[in-house]
């Protein structure tokens, strides 16, 4: 009996030497092509929604660590360009240093600039499309969307003046929830919802009416106000802080949500420090989540957080935002990326043992396809730690992965990591050069 093989014939002149014992990458050829596989030396393919239904991963969220400048953004970039070619769209949740910015213009794209010298304004409190379909809705569909967009916003507030330096209560967040559903008019009737912005909550905390604070069971109009006191002065520093005017003014800009990629670029902020550019994150990230969640096209989005590390430093609720998007993105047909150097970016956000960072800890749980950057040995070995990797794997990240960009280790949850070099085309090249800013001649005045 033969064994039912297939049998190729050729002479030594075709081939010139053959080694049986290599095997075709066993991720499937779908989606994406970012590159080889330095051991197969075949193609290697990215589509982590053919990864969940083919089970090969859990969830379609991708993690990307790495030193700087060893190739994250790029291959994130090769990977939504050519997830384009299937109609899948993408938004760059904050692009801190404006790196997308020529790649979007190359595409006749032009990115939303916030900061220095531009006079686009983001209210954070943006009812988004919801406004222009409302009438369209019965009335207990207008409840549902409202309630989830309510309960964000309350999100965000808690977030902000968590920034500030304080903590609320869970009296605080009662209180937001019910002066928002005021302001907006969802209590008198739900006919039309009204535009509203951070400086309206901030005055009515600050200047209650009378039947907000009883309805609230509070003794007195003074009870009120000295209980509401710290975020009523988180939210005014918000106001007249370094975002003054960013966010706390109507939307003047309208995003072209069917371009192949947005983008808000955020580089302009960096003037204004640290906090101002986590809290444009921040703003950003609930603004485009609530946006992107009634597109209702049934459309992949890809959701790119590049530099998460200092959205998660504000704290335990920036962090909860993150991690509910990350759990979401199976039911939202979202792909969301997070970049960031290492996973202790994650874990700085509170002290050990805290709630900030069980969740943070959590978070790599939610990102099945791990993409590792070249590190430093010290990085690496809490990289082996935090991502059950083997010897060799840990070697691979800190040897081969370093030595030329776009160099990773590929781990698709538990399987053995997948050596993948990055292939960019000249084109892309040219248009996601982060080094251009290195070559700029000196201007001579
Ligand atoms: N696959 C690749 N092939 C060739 N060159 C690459 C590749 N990937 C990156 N580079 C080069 O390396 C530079 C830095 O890459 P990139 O900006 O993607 O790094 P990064 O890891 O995102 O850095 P940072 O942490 O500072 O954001 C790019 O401008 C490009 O010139
Ligand atoms: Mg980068």
């Amino acid at each position: 009996m033969h064994p039912p093989l297939t049998v190729y014939q050729a002479s030594t002149h075709e081939i010139g030497g053959l080694f049986p014992l290599l095997s075709a990458s066993p991720i499937p050829a779908v989606g994406a092509r970012i590159g080889y596989d330095v051991l197969s030396g075949g193609a290697f393919y990215c589509h982590p929604v053919e990864f969940v239904l083919r089970g090969i991963c859990t969830n379609p969220n991708i993690v990307v660590f790495g030193e700087p400048g060893k190739g994250k953004s790029s291959t994130v970039v090769a990977f939504l360009l050519r997830m384009m070619l299937f109609g899948v769209r993408t938004l760059i949740s904050g692009d801190v240093k404006g790196e997308y910015t020529p790649l979007l213009r190359a595409l006749g794209i032009t990115p939303i600039m916030l900061g220095r010298g531009s006079h686009a304004r983001l209210n954070a409190l943006d009812l988004g499309p919801l406004a222009a379909r409302w009438d369209s809705w019965p009335v207990a569909r207008q409840r549902e969307e409202l309630d989830g967009v309510l309960g964000r916003w309350v999100q965000l507030l808690v977030a902000l003046a968590e920034a500030q330096g304080y903590t609320p209560t869970v009296t605080d967040e009662a209180v937001l929830s019910a002066v928002l559903r005021r302001l907006v008019g969802a209590t008198d009737g739900y006919t039309k919802l009204r535009p509203i912005t951070i400086p309206d909550v901030q005055r009515e905390l600050a200047n209650p009416a009378s039947s907000l604070w009883t309805d609230m069971r509070f003794a007195d109009r003074r009870h009120f106000l000295d209980h509401l006191r710290s975020i009523t002065d988180a939210l005014a520093n918000l106001i007249s802080g370094p975002l003054a005017g960013l966010f706390d003014e109507p939307t003047n800009f309208t995003l072209d949500w069917d371009a192949p990629v947005q983008s808000m670029d955020l580089s302009r902020l960096r003037s204004r420090g640290d906090q101002a550019v986590a809290v444009g994150l921040t703003c950003l990230g609930s603004w485009s989540s609530m946006v992107t969640d009634l597109q209702e096209d049934g459309d992949l989005r890809i959701v790119v957080r590049d530099e998460i590390w200092r959205q998660m430093r504000l704290g335990l609720r920036a962090v909860q935002a993150v991690d509910s998007e990350l759990r979401l993105s199976r039911a939202e047909r979202k792909i969301q990326i997070l970049v960031s150097h290492k996973p202790s970016d994650f874990l700085s956000v509170g002290s050990t043992g805290s709630q900030e960072v069980a969740i943070a800890k959590d978070l790599l749980a939610l990102c099945s396809t791990r993409i590792l950057f070249g590190q430093s040995t010290r990085v690496a070995d809490q990289l082996a730690d935090d991502l059950a990797l083997s010897e060799k794997e840990q070697q691979v990240t800190t040897g081969w992965a370093n030595d030329r960009q776009g160099r990773a280790l590929w781990k698709l949850e538990n399987r053995t990591g997948f050596k993948v070099q990055t292939v960019l085309s000249r084109v892309e090249k040219r248009l996601f050069d982060t080094n251009a800013q290195l070559r700029k001649p000196p201007v001579i005045t």
